[in-house]
């Protein structure tokens, strides 16, 4: 969920709404908005995206200088409009992201106690506590103080009194919130971006914060009512909302955009006068390390696990890699001479940060190879690795993806020097790969966007497709798979080319199409006998290969597509391309709503 609050000195209905706008990667369930003006509490809410919500409030304005808003994910209760944020009880309204763990405790206590919900959400408790603090004598930041040591989970909250509309409280637990100073106005936000038209002078709250805000500045204070000091920061985030240029998507801008990013990212890593990994990036010690830990979620996971391949081939590093929701309970036995690293576009994702604390508490030297630089894993880290793929809107991630990658790549370069494994010979070489990727990149997507196009019409008509791939084209297997649910809602599953035999192989039919991701590299052969078992079968295969592969390959396939033959260290990024594209070209088939596909947030701050 995304939330934000202003404490102005004119209206904020409109401003509210516009941060909302740059939140909705968060979530985009439902939406809404409160405002206090002459005395009176009043609210808009709606189901669905934004724009709802804005045609709410073109028919019924809401007048007021100071107001809270919320973009919602759902977890406790269906998406509708009572489930919707702001809540309100008495005169406190409330909008949250986060779970609330004990909530289910705590209203059995306050519907004994008479209290009546108006909602199925874990929210509305801390509504309903602070308002019957404020019953029983307490006082606004008293009763607020006393809500947040009765709550237990993870929460960002934002908090509105009636009686005071020259205040604003906030409290953090887990997900994000920033603290904005305006002139003569304050702001609260999930994210520096949210609040960058306003101000650009921020404040991070830590966990365990809570503020009091007021037109002229903030108090800061722990939960026990202590005064607390963080130090400002001028956020680098801009105002400017990043448009679909030409595109009809931002999906299709941020895929087509990957040849430039990827430069981008890489000019950091790399040295082009000397084809050699800047010695300054390391801020791991490679080479006196034992091992090396990955976490991560989602896309962000599958990149580690193409790094993985890469630290244990390149480097002689073994990797332990896992799910970050897996990893920060698994009690892993960790030592000090293994570093962790931790991969995640945004930089909040709930359970990739906890496993980082756990990594943390454990004393191993923490990397973080994040997109949004001021985000929490990336302060909390002891090494950041950017990789500068800039803000990424599409909820399914491309550019993210193989920007990480690049990033991966040029750290195992790094890792494999350091430890000796890789010669200066061999480095100069990897990077002159590297160095020509872009231009590859801009060459496939333009050979492969008509081939794809109709090959997607095909796809579109299927329900279920397998994707398989060895070596480092098992995690590309996986994250193609991972595309199409996203965005087609066509059941995928990623299989490694040799576990066909296992199990999935029963599946195999003509409804079932397989997509064989296959260079020709050490695996080839290996896996066209994987496309024989599957042709044997009745089955349908899509080959995507490059041109040593086509011409190897006597297979026959429902279509083909070929891209260049590229080195071995590149191939990842490149063959990321076609996977990408199919799965956005079938969704557009499909008609679905590729950049805010249905349930999907970009940023998930819950457990
Ligand atoms: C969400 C997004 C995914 C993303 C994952 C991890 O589920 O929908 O696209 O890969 O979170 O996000 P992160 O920001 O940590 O990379």
């Amino acid at each position: 969920c995304g939330i934000v609050g202003i404490v102005g000195n004119q209206p904020v209905a409109g401003r509210l709404v516009d941060a909302l706008r740059r939140l909705e990667y968060r979530g985009y369930d439902s939406a809404g908005v409160a405002t206090i003006h002459d005395g009176a509490m009043n609210r808009r809410r709606a189901k669905g995206k934004l724009f709802n919500l804005e045609k709410v409030l073109d028919d019924q304005p809401l007048d007021g200088a100071v107001g809270i808003a919320h973009t919602r994910w759902a977890t406790h209760g269906v998406p509708n409009e009572d489930n919707a944020h702001p809540h309100f009880v008495e005169g406190v309204a409330v909008v949250h992201n986060g779970i609330i763990e004990n909530f289910s405790e705590l209203k059995d206590g306050l519907v004994a106690d008479g209290a009546t919900f108006t909602s199925q959400t874990d929210t509305e408790v801390v509504a309903q506590l602070i308002a019957r603090h404020i019953r029983q004598g307490l006082d606004n930041r008293a009763a607020m103080l006393a809500a947040l040591n009765e709550i237990t989970g993870a929460y960002a909250l934002v908090v509105m009194f009636r009686d005071d509309p020259g205040t604003i409280m906030a409290a953090r637990f887990g997900p994000p919130l920033a603290v904005g100073f305006g002139r003569d106005e304050m702001f609260l936000g999930s994210d520096a971006i949210a609040l960058s038209p306003f101000t650009n002078d921020i404040v991070y709250l830590v966990d365990g914060d809570c503020a009091i805000v007021h037109r002229t500045g903030a108090e800061i204070i722990d939960f026990a009512g202590n005064p607390v000091e963080r130090p400002h920061q001028i956020s680098q985030a801009t105002a400017y909302m990043v448009d679909k240029g030409n595109h009809r998507h931002f999906m299709e801008k941020e895929i087509y955009e990957q040849p430039e990013v990827i430069s981008h990212a890489l000019s950091h890593y790399v040295d082009l006068a000397s084809y050699s990994i800047r010695p300054d990036i390391a801020g791991i010690d490679f080479e006196h390390l034992k091992g090396l830990a990955i976490s991560a979620c989602g896309t962000a996971y599958l990149s580690g696990l193409v790094g993985k391949y890469w630290f244990e081939r390149y480097a002689r590093l073994p990797v332990e890699i896992d799910v970050a929701s897996e990893f920060r309970y698994r009690e892993l036995p960790l030592s000090k001479d293994q570093a962790a690293l931790f991969i995640s576009q945004s930089g909040e994702t709930a359970d990739t940060l906890a496993s980082l604390r756990y990594c943390k508490d454990e004393g191993l030297s923490i990397g973080a190879v994040v997109n949004v630089s001021e985000s929490t894993i990336a302060r909390e880290a002891d090494a950041v690795f950017p990789i500068l793929a800039g803000p990424e809107i599409g909820v399914a991630s491309t550019k993210a993806f193989t920007c990480q990658l690049a990033v991966l790549a040029s750290l195992s370069i790094a890792a494999g020097r350091a430890r000796g494994r890789i010669t200066a010979e061999e480095e100069r070489e990897m990077v002159r790969h590297l160095s020509e990727m872009p231009r590859i990149m801009s060459r496939v997507l333009n050979s492969i966007h008509d081939p794809i196009e109709q090959l997607s019409r095909e796809l579109s008509k299927f329900r279920h497709v397998l994707y398989l791939g060895r070596g480092t084209s098992y995690p590309l297997a996986l994250e193609g798979a991972l595309k199409l649910k996203e965005i087609s809602y066509i059941h995928a599953e990623g299989y490694a080319a040799g576990e066909l035999k296992h199990g999935p192989i029963a599946l195999i039919d003509e409804t079932m199409p397989v997509i064989v991701i296959a260079p020709h590299d050490r695996f080839f052969e290996k896996t066209v006998s994987n496309m024989q078992e599957v042709a044997a079968r009745g089955g349908k295969i899509i080959f995507i290969t490059d041109e040593k592969g086509a011409a190897a390959s006597k297979l026959e396939t429902m279509a083909t597509i070929v891209l260049p033959d590229v080195a071995e260290i590149i191939a990842p990024m490149v063959f990321s391309l076609p996977i990408q594209l199919l799965a956005y070209h079938t969704a557009v088939f499909m008609g679905t709503d590729v950049d805010q596909p249905r349930n999907l947030a970009k940023s998930v701050t819950v457990e």
